[in-house]
């Protein structure tokens, strides 16, 4: 009886563990969320009725009851070193010329690159399999047993996989951090709870960490990527990095998947340019990228200057954050009328280019972080992300000017400003009669993902209004070419290509003809959606609330913005000019092909995916008969998602509906 007990446990922890490696390593989670819970109550309540059975191992004990006095050294058998920098090409040119020089041979030399995540270094220890130790790299040669906190981070396993080259005792190195999710989410509770937030990742990593009651660890979002075991090539028969960071995946700890071999600097480079591109997409923060000589035995022939390899090196990314004055704060009007508090700023370089303005977002947000003319602030720039005030940086007892109050006026016309309840925007009344709305209209409905007007940027659009050549965007295409010549900075050569564009731009498609309206929360999707659905413009017209909610994307919210501004007078006016402007398009010949093999279905993706692009993959699935939403509902047949898929899977899992993966969805394709 007894025995039969404890087998059941024993298999109840084989297969959490099994899934826990299938959730954070393989990144394909085998069953749903519910299933997991049901798997770990069945061990909890095991256990409870079984005290006398519980392992420290087991999936159950990761978070102690007490909290302790404070962290006890844990001294580094191998030191924790740092990393060299570069910060261009020829730097990282000049780092592999000198390796090359150290080795007294001209040999072509990969490299493992790697994300530099930016969070806190660890090093655990394993025996016989089993986690023992976790510590800080403190400063390299002793750091603090922080055990009890690494135990509650779920993606670190408490007892590592059978494999027939694991070691008795196993050191491996990685990263804590918190992915941006995970941050954001934190930060939002804290605010509503008026507790204080954190700045950025990396600080709410480095204070989940030393948190001395485990429990409040237990809390955070923490998460974890290894990079490098001790010693691995004597206690394996690995060879280069690159085979540890697989052997260390069949281990069962968890890899950065966007880790590349790669050949020699040029490669490092083409990595790094690569990865800036994908970073803002990925969940985690990076500060930049590290090569490491892929072949170990190399590596122990390069060895070590002062406290760092001569294998390694970290190519940063620019800095993100700058300090700089705020000289005024502004109301800009945008497109739809919402005024947004903009921080002038003293230029600053950051990130990699000179940067004068930071949007402040909304009133609540000067408020919150109370940023005044004449304040020192951090400023952020994230990738192409606007650039936006983190906080201010005051003296105690620093005398400052006023508080910054909403204006009660539009600073573009005069008009007077409103405030819907429950919403952070004001907004100016007056519509198109503003200048500045118009000027949004115009630059809206020129994009390139709108009417896609080559040439008519934001300045000559500006330009056109202030001149009063057009004041909507129908007059676009009677303008003529005298008066654009006579724009300042304008030759005939230009003006001639922009009225080629402008006649070039009537050949449209309906979804973009509905999109480069400007309806208020009616992006590309819907503009799509509702091009699949109506079979015209005149029908469109005609569409009511209910008939706009049919369509998958559309919400209450957004049929309302749809019927509101259907009903506008001076909208259908623009339509119709626009039409008889000469704007036209084919009508979408619908998908009647019921042999279309996804005819019926709709799918929903989310997440990064690999060998496709989302749009790609999307054109794919419609060309296949499918539909394509960005909301999952009951009526969705399946989530596809890709590497760090946000919360769709949960209302996935909520819903009962499937969730697919990229290889599933080449398969669906293949049909
Ligand atoms: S390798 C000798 N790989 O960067 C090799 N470090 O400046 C040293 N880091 O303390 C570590 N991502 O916290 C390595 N993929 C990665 C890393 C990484 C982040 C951090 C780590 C270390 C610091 C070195």
């Amino acid at each position: 009886m007894a025995t039969s007990i404890s087998n059941k446990i024993k298999k109840l922890r084989e297969e959490i563990q099994q899934h826990n490696y299938s959730y954070y390593v393989l990144d394909e989670p085998a069953i749903p969320d519910v299933e997991y819970d049901k798997l770990m109550r069945s061990l909890q309540e095991l256990e409870e009725a079984n005290p006398n059975l519980i392992t420290a191992d087991s999936p159950t004990q990761r978070v102690g009851a007490k909290p302790i006095d404070s962290f006890p050294p844990a001294k580094h058998e191998v030191p924790m070193l740092s990393l060299g920098n570069v910060f261009d090409e020829a730097e990282l040119e000049a780092f592999e010329i000198r390796i090359k020089d150290r080795l007294k041979r001209d040999i072509n030399i990969d490299y493992t690159a790697e994300p530099k995540l930016d969070g806190l270094a660890v090093s655990l220890i394993y025996e016989k399999g089993m986690l023992v130790r976790g510590a800080t790299r403190g400063d390299g040669a002793t750091g603090e047993d922080i055990t009890e906190n690494i135990r509650t981070i779920k993606s670190i396993p408490l007892k590592l996989r059978k494999h027939k080259s694991l070691p008795k005792k196993l050191e491996v190195r990685g990263e804590v951090f918190m992915s941006k999710k995970g941050f954001d989410k934190m930060n939002a509770a804290a605010r509503k709870k008026g507790e204080k937030t954190f700045v950025n990742p990396r600080n709410a990593a480095a204070g989940s960490l030393r948190q001395l009651d485990p429990r409040n660890t237990a809390k955070r979002p923490l998460d974890i990527y290894f990079y490098s075991a001790t010693k691995i090539e004597e206690l394996t028969n690995v060879t280069t990095q690159y085979e540890s960071l697989q052997l260390l995946k069949e281990f069962g700890l968890k890899v950065c998947p966007e880790a590349k071999l790669v050949p020699g600097y040029r490669g490092c480079l083409s990595f790094y340019s690569e990865i800036s591109k994908q970073r803002d997409k990925l969940d985690y923060e990076m500060d930049g990228v590290v090569y490491k000589v892929n072949d170990l035995a190399l590596q122990n022939e390069l060895g070590f200057v002062s406290r760092a390899p001569r294998w390694a090196v970290a190519h940063k990314f620019p800095a993100q954050e700058a300090i700089t004055v705020v000289e005024r704060i502004e109301f800009q009007v945008g497109r739809t009328g919402a005024l947004t508090p903009v921080a002038k700023l003293e230029p600053v370089f950051v990130g990699g280019v000179t940067v004068s303005n930071a949007t402040l977002h909304n009133m609540d947000e000067v408020q919150r972080k109370d940023v005044r003319q004449g304040d020192k602030v951090i400023i952020r720039r994230a990738g192409d992300v606007i650039p936006e005030v983190v906080k201010t940086v005051l003296k105690p007892g620093e005398k400052r000017s006023k508080s910054v109050q909403a204006p009660e006026v539009c600073p573009e016309c005069g008009s007077d400003v409103v405030r819907i309840e429950d919403e952070a925007v004001i907004r100016c009344s007056a519509g198109l009669y503003c200048p500045a709305q118009r000027k949004g209209a115009i630059k809206h409905f020129a994009s390139r993902t709108a009417m896609d007007i080559e040439g008519l940027g934001d300045k000559l659009v500006d330009q056109l209004v202030d001149e009063q050549l057009i004041s909507s965007v129908q007059d676009l295409f009677y303008l003529q070419k005298d008066e654009i010549c006579a724009l300042e900075r304008m030759g005939e050569k230009s003006a001639s290509n922009l009225l080629a564009a402008i006649e070039a731009s009537k050949q449209t498609s309906f979804e973009r003809f509905i999109y480069s309206l400007g309806i208020r929360e009616v992006g590309v999707a819907t503009a799509s959606a509702l091009a699949d659905y109506f079979p015209d413009l005149k029908t469109l017209l005609k569409a009511d609330i209910e008939q706009l909610q049919n369509i998958d994307d559309v919400g209450p919210v957004v049929a309302d913005n749809i019927t509101s501004f259907i009903a506008q007078m001076h909208n259908r006016e623009v339509i119709e000019a626009l039409v008889e402007a000469g704007v036209r398009w084919k009508n979408k010949p619908k998908i009647t092909n019921k042999k279309a093999s996804l005819a019926g279905n709709t799918y929903v993706l989310t997440g990064t995916l690999e060998q496709l692009t989302r749009t790609s993959a999307s054109e794919k699935l419609k060309q296949l008969g499918a539909k394509v939403t960005s909301s999952v509902s009951k009526k969705t047949t399946a989530v596809i998602a890709g590497a760090n898929p946000g919360s769709k899977i949960t209302k996935a899992e909520a819903l009962g509906v499937k969730v697919l993966n990229e290889k599933d969805l080449l398969k669906l394709l293949k049909t």
